[in-house]
């Protein structure tokens, strides 16, 4: 079984909103993780920042409608929720689980 742990990276919505607006991406590092976080119209979501293609920032992309990033360099897109990237010859992005809750914005990444 996957073991993760839960770190708080912001105490509330409101300031998570503020240093990522909605429809941006933000890199965050978070012990030997560096993740592209998303303000999206569905909540937050995390995927590993590293482009699994040829090692872009995915938060220096884009994010569209369908959840999906655009990596900057060559425009591949990477899925939110699965990671998977849209014509499948480039191996899936790392993704994340985020959390809302009272006490704050989560992410869990591995133990
Ligand atoms: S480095 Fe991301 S698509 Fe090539």
């Amino acid at each position: 079984m996957n073991t993760t742990k839960k770190i708080r990276i912001f105490a509330t919505e409101a300031d998570a909103a503020k240093a990522v607006p909605p429809g941006t991406l933000r890199k965050l590092k978070i012990g030997a993780y560096t993740l592209c976080l998303a303000n999206t119209h569905q909540g937050f979501m995390a995927i590993s920042d590293a482009c699994p293609h040829q090692l872009a920032s995915l938060s220096g992309g884009t994010l569209n409608a369908r959840l999906q990033v655009i990596c900057p360099l060559h425009q591949k897109s990477y899925s939110l929720i699965t990671g998977e990237e849209g014509s499948k010859r480039t191996p899936p992005a790392e993704t994340f689980k985020v959390e809302t809750t009272e006490e704050g914005i989560f992410v869990h990444i591995p133990a």
